[in-house]
């Protein structure tokens, strides 16, 4: 006889594994309850510890008490892409099904579903988006919408729709055209919603809110005062660290705190929390370089990154456990916070950083900026250190400076540009967006602007209405609207091709790879792609080199081998290797969208003085003019700006420009830029042009 297990025993073992690991979780306890109170109750509150099992376990026990019955679904939304993925895998693992069958996921750009699936994980954006489709989500039995204490923007809009919609669906049929007509505390859904509804036989709609944090009491209020139950956690003592003084960088100190940990403590995983790709991927770097100075038995560290960015594939790897013997350093932003939970971890450093939206209406600019982390971001971090044992959290600043963190996060929808989820509102005919029912009003001034946004950009017309057809076909792409824009604008000017290119390559953080120590070398291997046009043309050319590059090795025959290639050729052109995957992925989902809506996707070739009048015709929202000077006016807002240095127009300084982002770091500076034609703007613009002059 061979040795080991025969494949039936070990997946067999694999199951009793996994049984076992659900029995042992807090939840497994009060299933029965769980299930009476969601029978009882027709919106139900659960509050419990991360971990406990809240997310994997409810939706199976949902669907053992008969609740997919009749092809109906439950729909669980998280706010993040990459928890909808991974909690999926889980849980179709713990079924033992195929992912896609009755367990399945969709996020944007990629679906796993089929008309089996019954327990379906999204984003929270995604379910808004299918409301558009059905409006009153009729297959759903259940939706659950997960980590609610988040509150992002979508979570926040999305809880207003489910509420509209379940009142709506626990009408009687015959009543419910009634409520369309009367004029009910939104000033009432008649074309969505309740279109809906007329004459279809739809059942009750039952509606879960699970949180992580202690306050459901602002759910509960917002749903009239529903019922809320908390479920026990399962939490070991964590011992906290503070640094004696304030560090001055906290990725150094993060680094040093790594090795400390590494070099001195009992085995255990470390999560470090990082603000974001770049910080992620550069400490992964010099995690790598530094362990070439230890010796040889104490190099077995292996960090991993972990951000929503990450293709799906990669991101599965932080789960796995660490090779025999290694230690796993997983570098996380804050979305290991609550969302995902990774097996293994006995020490967390929390830098006490996280980066944060914030939107000024006013100026109409936009920054993600790094932001203390609030007490509950905090808490929940530390706790991440206590989920199977007794552990260690490492503050990186005094102990004092924790009693000045605010106490809670302040919701996105307070803090955003709203001219996405006022678009969508309007496709699903919700016409008042200052009487929308929100759990938290943005503020006025923010609406205002939004709607004159989309006025501007040709989405409403005048009185505020969806227009038809420019509006209806901007609501359907999953898209900012600037975006949407640019690209109906590009099937007119014949260059949709390059323009799905350039809103892929937006869409994507960091494509280019600079190592501190080899700036220089790596401007000079990318000179030839920048563009003196600008960045939107060097970044075109950067995917379409690759895709030519691509396309010889395999008709060369090397298909199996590209994924090899390709990271070669990025390391050689100092081109982000993950940036540019997610790029070409998300230019293939763009690209079906704009085909399943009609459009036939031509290519100006080289005439991109074409491309460069449609990028004006587009953003000509985000103008903006040299002055004397030498500093620029973004013509919109009236600030004064600055070039950021990373565009390749630094130097040069052209007279006009249009740009994708304002943001403000230590000056305010516009990103991604491509030189126009001042007389472009009132030719292509005059709607807003004329009437400025
Ligand atoms: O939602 P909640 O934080 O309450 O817990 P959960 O996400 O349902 O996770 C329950 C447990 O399942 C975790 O503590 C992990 O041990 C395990 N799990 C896992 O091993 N792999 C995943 N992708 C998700 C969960
Ligand atoms: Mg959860």
């Amino acid at each position: 006889m061979v040795q080991g297990q025969s494949p039936t025993a070990s997946r067999f073992s694999t199951r009793q594994k996994i049984a076992e690991h659900r029995k042992s979780l807090p939840i497994a306890s009060v299933e029965k309850r769980l299930i009476e109170e969601v029978n009882n109750n027709d919106i139900l509150i659960i509050v419990g510890e991360t971990g406990s099992g809240k997310t994997t376990q409810l939706p199976q026990f949902l669907f053992s008490a008969g609740f997919c019955r009749e092809g109906k679904m439950v729909g669980i939304t998280q706010p993040r892409r990459i928890a909808a993925v991974t909690v999926a895998k889980r849980v179709a693992q713990e079924c033992d099904v195929p992912l896609g069958q009755r367990v399945g996921y969709s996020i944007r750009f990629d679906d796993s579903t089929s008309s089996s699936t019954r327990l379906k994980y999204m984003t929270d954006g995604l379910l808004l988006r299918e409301a558009l489709l059905d409006p009153l989500l009729s297959r759903y039995s259940v939706i659950i919408v997960d980590e609610a204490h988040d509150r992002t923007v979508h979570t926040d809009v999305l809880l207003a729709l489910l509420k509209m919609i379940q009142r709506a669906r626990s009408k009687p049929v015959n009543e419910r055209s009634e409520i369309g007509n009367a004029s009910g505390e939104n000033g009432v859904q008649r074309n969505g919603v309740l279109r809906g509804c007329q004459g279809r036989k739809v059942s009750p709609l039952k509606l879960i809110i699970m949180s992580a944090s202690l306050d459901a009491r602002v759910f509960s209020e917002y749903f009239g005062g529903a019922k809320a139950v908390h479920v026990q956690g399962r939490q070991f003592p964590v011992d906290i660290f503070y640094t004696a003084h304030p560090e001055s960088d906290y990725v150094d100190a993060a680094l040093v705190t790594i090795f400390q940990i590494h070099l001195e403590e009992k085995p255990g995983d470390i999560l470090v929390f990082l603000t974001g790709q770049d910080e992620i991927e550069s400490v992964e770097r010099l995690v790598l370089e530094r362990l070439k100075h230890l010796s040889e038995d104490k190099r077995k560290l292996q960090p991993l990154a972990i951000f929503s960015a990450l293709p799906s594939e990669q991101q599965m790897r932080a789960f796995a456990p660490a090779e025999n013997g290694f230690r796993k350093v997983i570098l996380a932003t804050n979305i290991a916070e609550t969302s995902i939970t990774i097996p293994g971890i006995r020490y967390v450093i929390d830098p006490g950083f996280v980066k944060a939206r914030t939107y000024d209406p006013k100026k109409g600019m936009e920054s993600l900026d790094v932001v203390p982390a609030s007490k509950a971001q905090t808490l929940q971090r530390s706790g991440r250190a206590g989920r199977e044992g007794p552990g260690k959290c490492f503050r990186l600043y005094p102990e004092s400076e924790f009693a000045k963190l605010e106490d809670s996060t302040k919701p996105e929808i307070k803090r955003c540009n709203l001219s996405n989820v006022i678009l969508q509102l309007k496709a699903l005919g919700i016409d008042d967006i200052v009487g929308f029912d929100f759990i938290d009003k943005p503020s006025r001034g923010a609406i205002v602007k939004a709607l004159a946004e989309l006025r501007l950009l040709g989405a409403l017309t005048d009185d505020g209405k969806l227009d038809d057809p420019v509006g209806y076909q901007m609501s359907r792409l999953p898209l900012d609207p600037v975006y949407s824009r640019a690209l109906i604008r590009a099937n007119q000017f014949n260059c949709l091709e390059e323009m799905l290119i350039t809103v892929a390559m937006l869409s994507v953080e960091s494509i280019f790879y600079d190592p501190r120590e080899k700036r220089e070398e790596a401007r000079t291997s990318r000179n030839h792609f920048a563009s003196i046009e600008g960045d939107h043309l060097t970044y075109l050319s950067v995917y379409r080199e690759l895709d030519e590059f691509l396309e010889k090795k395999k008709s060369a025959g090397g298909a199996n081998k590209i994924d090899k290639s390709m990271k070669k050729w990025c390391i050689n052109n100092f081109v982000n290797n993950r940036s540019l995957k997610h790029a070409r992925d998300t230019y293939r989902q763009i690209r079906e969208h704009v085909e399943q809506m009609g459009f036939n996707v031509s290519s100006c070739g080289n005439d991109l003085l074409e491309f460069r009048r449609c990028l004006a015709a587009s953003f000509f929202l985000k103008a903006a003019q040299r002055q004397l000077d030498g500093t620029y006016r973004a013509l919109e807002s009236g600030e004064v700006v600055h070039i950021h240095p990373t565009s390749v127009l630094f130097r040069a300084k052209p007279e006009c420009v249009i740009f994708d982002e304002l943001m403000q770091t230590s000056k305010k500076y516009i990103k991604n830029l491509t030189r126009i034609d001042p007389l472009w703007l009132p030719e292509l613009a005059p709607h807003y042009y004329k009437a400025e002059e």
